[in-house]
């Protein structure tokens, strides 16, 4: 049998190269190997909050961008969250079997509330118990995430291990898989900070359907250093080393050692030109996709039919849990 593999986005913006790399490369390399679940992550999105108008616009242009970077609906199961109840009721399920001194340790939600942001929801804090749900109804072996997601993967084991001595075998337990290189895409203004949506001005995040011009002048500008040697060195060439993870993910992870040697004795700005080539080369090809898919169907035939397949999956895996814990009286 083949293993299963289940990721989800949270498209709280508009997805980004780091999307791309970190995660939705992933998912599409795995669904010729795996039995590939992914989800768009319409409840986490609310847990902040959202222009209805826009978030609409965001899961539309989601959907697509997962059809247009290659995720195949024949071969993976391609759905929206909130299509499947399953996820909320078993999310409330692994809330009330969650200590609080585990969601305190999370550190997306200690970083937030740092900041200082005012009147986070209670949703936020509880994020991690929701996702949780989100993996186990899929019993996957793998859950391909970027390095920020790595904790809450180890809170689902945690919470499902122990789940598991109480109850008996009812989860089973995967494990995260983060890629060698891109797990942590950095922005192109300040290379000590990830690229993210929530990045000031935007300069420093490259976003899917960005013009292509406009791509390439965010990389021609990035942060790089004084050295002038293009080497993969991320502790003292943070930026250097940040544009030549992009250049060796985007060509099929190219060995680092001969992105520096293309670029030996040559200076900064042949290397960002490079860099931009490969950037927009691949923008281009997903952006010629997303619009023959966005005005299309496919997105409605795509949705229905993954939602009825996670639903399958789903209802049994929450049936054996309630079950189990003593919650059911009629079959
Ligand atoms: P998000 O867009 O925050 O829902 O993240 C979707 C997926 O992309 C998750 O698996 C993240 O770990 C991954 N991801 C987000 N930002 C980056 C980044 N800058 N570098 C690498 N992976 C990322
Ligand atoms: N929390 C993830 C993010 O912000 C999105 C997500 C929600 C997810 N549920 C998941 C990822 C389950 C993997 C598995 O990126």
């Amino acid at each position: 049998m083949k293993h299963r593999m289940l990721s989800g986005i949270k498209p709280t913006g508009q997805l980004h190269l780091g999307s791309y790399i970190g995660a939705l490369r992933q998912f599409v390399q795995s669904q010729e190997e795996y039995e590939m679940v992914a989800f768009i992550a319409n409840l986490h999105c609310i847990t902040v909050p959202q222009e209805p108008a826009e978030l609409q616009k965001n899961l539309r242009d989601c959907v697509a961008l997962y059809l247009a970077c290659g995720l195949d609906p024949k071969k993976s199961i391609i759905f929206l969250q909130t299509d499947v109840m399953e996820h909320a009721q078993l999310g409330y399920i692994m809330c009330c079997h969650t200590y609080l001194g585990e969601l305190n340790r999370m550190t997306q939600f200690k970083d937030k509330q740092a900041k200082g942001e005012a009147n986070l929801s209670g949703g936020l804090y509880t994020y991690p118990t929701l996702m949780a749900a989100d993996i186990l109804l899929y019993e996957p072996d793998y859950v391909p995430v970027g390095e920020d997601q790595k904790q809450h993967v180890e809170l689902c084991r945690d919470v499902a291990i122990r789940m598991n001595n109480r109850y008996g075998e009812i989860f089973h337990v995967p494990e995260p898989m983060i890629p060698e290189v891109g797990a942590r895409i950095m922005s192109l203004t300040d290379p000590t900070h990830k690229m993210s949506k929530s990045d000031g001005l935007n300069r420093g995040c490259i976003y899917l359907l960005d013009d292509l011009k406009d791509a390439r002048k965010k990389i021609m500008s990035a942060k790089t250093d004084s050295l002038g040697i293009v080497k993969y060195d991320p502790e003292n060439q943070p930026g250097i080393a940040n544009l030549i993870q992009i250049m060796s993910s985007l060509q099929d992870d190219r060995p680092f050692e001969d992105i520096e040697k293309e670029f030996e004795g040559k200076g900064y700005g042949d290397f960002k030109r490079a860099v931009a080539d490969v950037v927009c080369g691949k923008l281009e090809e997903i952006q010629k996709r997303y619009y023959e898919i966005i005005d299309s169907d496919l997105i409605e035939t795509t949705l229905k039919d993954g939602a009825d397949r996670a639903r399958a999956i789903a209802s049994v895996t929450l049936d054996r849990v309630q079950r189990a814990i003593g919650m059911e009286i009629i079959d």
